[in-house]
């Protein structure tokens, strides 16, 4: 009895020191849906699956858009040994049923908890619950689970989130592991190998540029968040992604607000994790999450960030490198006013500050094409002259011109 006692704790230490993320997951940012920034606590079963229905009819899985999460709420009770159990009114046919059905239409499944004592929503936290509630996801087939930061007054960051890590990995089902921590302890210093994502500022707002003061917590615009995450990109490769948190897209602003958050988020390989009501989204919306083109710049597998090269007055020139020596150039107008704009990219000298990557037109003929409006197109040896709306992004891939024969 005794040497079984051993083995077993033996094995326990060894499994806990052996503990690691799940490697394989993430090589490109997440793409998917989370219920929170439409819905907030207002879900259920039936809707889940609407949404999952309409992520497989309405295109957005063929353009890429992979996870089904479920955010704050889906809570009920902890039993008398501590296991966790969905609210049986909005989820009466449990989690198990729900995540089956979404892996039956060819999707993936999430879900959320937190790391403190409740949730934001008020609802049980995983303090103290950690491996339970990494062994209940497992059993119900969770696919990604997205980890909070409320209630955690003297809650070490660093040790809640490796803790939770090593939960997931004991329970054996590769969970992705979306960490929500709000930037507050820098996670892109330490979470290289506990997270799969993570959060780099406090919650997206659905506006452009504003913020929104909530006495001890402020929310932000779009254009906030991109600026607050701006000198985060070094942090950002294949496995794990600076989160500018969930898109807003679709959820109110005017379609050029929605078009510039949306480049600016594929500009930065954020995860692409959209926020609206998918059953009922209007064409305009559709055509912007679905743009493979635009969606590809996100994926590239070569897993570089975009920096800013420029400021030109209202707009600012930003540039990603792509794989096979492509790169994205995107002009965003952060003005209301229109702005006819001119970039003479033989006298521009655009050259990755960290990486070393260089866009060189001079000794290289790039081609190129607006990925928003396909019709124009051209060549780096010509001026580049456009009209940028207000609040609006103009989208441009280039391509090395093959050399004539
Ligand atoms: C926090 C998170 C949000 C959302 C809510 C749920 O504010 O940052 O993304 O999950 O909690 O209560």
């Amino acid at each position: 009895m005794k040497k079984v006692t051993l083995l077993f704790i033996a094995l326990l230490v060894v499994a806990t020191l052996s503990a690691q993320k799940f490697s394989g997951l993430a090589k490109t940012p997440p793409m998917g849906w989370n219920s929170w920034n439409k819905f907030a606590c207002n879900i259920d079963e039936k809707m889940i699956r609407e949404i999952a229905d309409a992520m497989v009819a309405n295109g957005y899985k063929d353009a890429g858009y992979e996870y089904i999460v479920i955010d704050d709420c889906w809570h009920g009770q902890r039993d008398s040994l501590g296991f966790i159990h969905p609210d049986p009114v909005r989820f009466p046919s449990g989690i198990r049923a729900l995540a089956d059905y979404v892996h039956s239409k060819g999707l993936k499944f999430g879900i959320y908890s937190d790391a403190g004592t409740q949730t934001c929503g008020g609802k049980p936290g995983s303090l103290g619950h950690e491996y339970q509630d990494a062994i209940a996801y497992a059993s119900w087939g969770v696919d990604y689970l997205k980890y909070d930061w409320c209630n955690t007054e003297n809650v070490n960051p660093i040790g809640a989130y490796t803790t939770m890590r090593n939960a997931l990995f004991s329970a054996g089902r590769p969970i992705l592991f979306s960490m929500c921590e709000w930037g507050n302890s820098k996670p892109w210093m330490w979470a290289a190998e506990v997270g799969h994502m993570w959060r780099t500022t406090g919650d997206i707002y659905n506006c452009f540029d504003c913020e929104v003061n909530h006495g001890t917590w402020k929310a932000w615009g779009a254009m906030k968040i991109l600026d607050m995450s701006e000198n985060l990109r070094q942090y950002a490769a294949p496995g794990h992604w600076n989160d500018l948190d969930m898109l807003e897209v679709g959820n109110g602003m005017p379609a050029n607000e929605d078009r510039a958050h949306f480049t600016m988020w594929c500009m930065v390989a954020s995860p692409l994790i959209m926020g609206h009501d998918l059953r009922n989204a209007s064409k305009q919306t559709l055509e912007i999450l679905t743009n493979r083109d635009a969606i590809s710049i996100n994926q590239d597998s070569l897993g570089v960030a975009g920096f800013r090269y420029a400021t030109r007055d209202s707009v600012h020139v930003w540039c990603k490198p792509l794989k096979n020596g492509e790169w994205a150039v995107t002009f965003l107008n952060r003005g209301t006013k229109a702005v006819s704009f001119e970039f003479d990219w033989k006298s521009e000298a655009i050259a990755d500050p960290l990486l070393g990557y260089k866009l060189d037109t001079k000794a290289t003929t790039f081609s190129w094409v607006d990925i928003w409006n396909k019709k124009l197109t051209g060549t780096t040896k010509d001026k580049l002259k456009c009209l940028i709306s207000g609040h609006d992004a103009v989208l441009l891939k280039l391509s090395a011109k093959p050399k004539k024969k």
